[in-house]
């Protein structure tokens, strides 16, 4: 087997050709998922009496030693046979003789290599859940924390109105737990298992797809052969899973960057999250938020380059679809590792909650309040924006914080103003904001309580 398939050529494989197809330096990330649905196949390829006992023994038992001498790093991958499969199947020959050989019986790569995306596929989404809920965990330890601090909610980036910053971090739990949601999705079309499919047609034994999915822990099989080896829709919905994510990390680092600048001053990160400049010495830099903020770019490539890949093939299988594979795999290390370290990251933020509060109030970020005040009075609301218009119009003008304005000049703008409006505060405005999902205290209370209980699974 030195020269795998190449019986009915009459000359040897053009080299640079061979160094552009082979994939084994990036497919053997697929050696385990390859080994199972191999062990599996075998298997049932000898309870459906499709080959002898004793030669289903000895393979199972070469591709077991097989994935030991890879795990100790003992395995020689070589490129002359092109991809993992190859090279697995090339290896059980020449360790059990030709009765290696059978293994491929019932199979073809493409099914195969279909089985492998799969296996992979569902094990990266579990981890990518894993990883939010982490990430869920921390954003909720940091909000639970800090029950207590206001922080400016901005529009526009224009300071708007007070709101709580547990109820700012359950923003982005809503958005992780969508995230989640859309996996747990993307696991159910996952979750169908490709062997049998053959080539594209299907095999000609009488082999049970079912007993195969069951020892792989498939809760499907395929429906057809044509689509099953040809489908990568699984890969895209992970890509763009996987897109929406880092869109989501990517607005908290910006947030993140924004917050820690000395013009907004709200957060101190960690030092050790923090990075120095090479020549100014007093910079304390949020590099880590900085770079999951351009990481989304790359991640949004690999699922802008899968959609193209995709987009020319004629049915069924096609090279073509040996470029999901390296995207794939790069977006699953980039979210896993930015989950992770932004879940060490978040437990170290330090809130500047005096300077916060105090920007809350700021800017006449309770205009709306006051307006509120006026309507509750009877005042149609478009009538009373206009009167606060006004006043925050004069308060400009005369340099001061509406807090600072005189009951008397109030009146100027309207009668319905009595001394109680000066006891609108940032406290009052969030107090009053009680309806669910709003940012008053009680509400955030129950949403972090219900947050946690959907974390627990409960
Ligand atoms: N390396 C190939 C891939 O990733 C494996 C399947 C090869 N099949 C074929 N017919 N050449 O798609």
């Amino acid at each position: 087997m030195d020269k795998p398939m190449r019986d009915r050529f009459s000359k040897e494989p053009n080299k640079l050709a061979k160094g552009y197809t082979v994939s084994v330096p990036f497919d053997k990330r697929l050696y385990r998922h390859d080994i199972a649905g191999s062990v599996a196949h075998a298997r049932m390829l000898w309870k459906q009496g499709i080959i002898p006992d004793k030669d289903a023994e000895l393979i199972i038992m070469g591709l077991t030693s097989i994935r030991e001498e890879i795990e100790k790093g003992q395995f020689q991958f070589n490129k002359e046979l092109e991809d993992i499969h190859m090279n697995i199947e090339a290896r059980l020959i020449e360790k059990i003789g030709d009765t290696g050989g059978m293994l491929h019986t019932a199979r073809s790569r493409n099914d195969q290599v279909a089985l492998d995306m799969r296996l992979f596929t569902k094990e990266a989404i579990n981890e990518t859940i894993d990883g939010l809920k982490a990430f869920q965990s921390a954003l909720l330890d940091l909000a639970e924390a800090n029950t207590g601090v206001s922080i400016p909610g901005y529009t526009h980036l224009q300071r708007a109105q007070p709101v709580l910053f547990a109820h700012y971090l359950l923003a982005y739990f809503e958005m992780f737990q969508r995230d989640i949601e859309r996996l747990q999705q993307c696991l159910e079309r996952t979750d169908v298992m490709p062997l049998g499919s053959g080539a594209l047609a299907g095999v000609s034994y009488p082999i049970d797809r079912s007993s195969v999915a069951r020892e792989l822990g498939f809760s499907k099989v395929s429906a057809n052969s044509i689509d099953a080896v040809s489908d990568r829709d699984f890969v895209i919905e992970y890509q763009a899973a996987a897109s929406i994510i880092m869109m989501h990390l990517s607005r908290l680092a910006e947030e993140i960057v924004l917050w820690s600048t000395a013009e907004f001053g709200f957060i101190e990160l960690d030092d050790a999250f923090a990075t120095g400049s090479s020549i100014m010495p007093q910079k304390k830099n949020p590099d880590v938020a900085e770079l999951a903020r351009g990481k989304a770019g790359r991640v949004y490539g690999h699922l802008v380059a899968i959609l193209t890949t995709m987009k020319g093939l004629p049915l069924s299988y096609n090279r073509d679809l040996q470029e999901d594979k390296e995207g794939l795999f790069d977006s699953v290390d980039t979210v896993l590792s930015t989950l992770e370290v932004f879940t060490a990251m978040i437990a170290g933020v330090h809130i500047n909650a005096e300077r916060t509060h105090s920007a809350a109030g700021g800017n006449y970020s309770l205009a709306t309040d006051i307006a509120d005040y006026l309507a509750k009075k009877g005042i149609p609301f478009r009538q009373a924006h206009a009167i606060v218009g006004k006043l925050v119009r004069y308060a400009i003008e005369n340099k001061k914080s509406l807090s600072e304005l005189e009951i008397k000049e109030y009146k100027t703008f309207s009668p319905k103003f009595e001394a109680d409006v000066k006891s609108i505060t940032v406290e009052s405005s969030l107090v009053s904001r009680n309806v669910p999902g709003g940012t008053a205290p009680e509400q955030v209370r129950i949403a972090l309580a219900a947050a946690r209980r959907m974390l627990n699974g409960k």
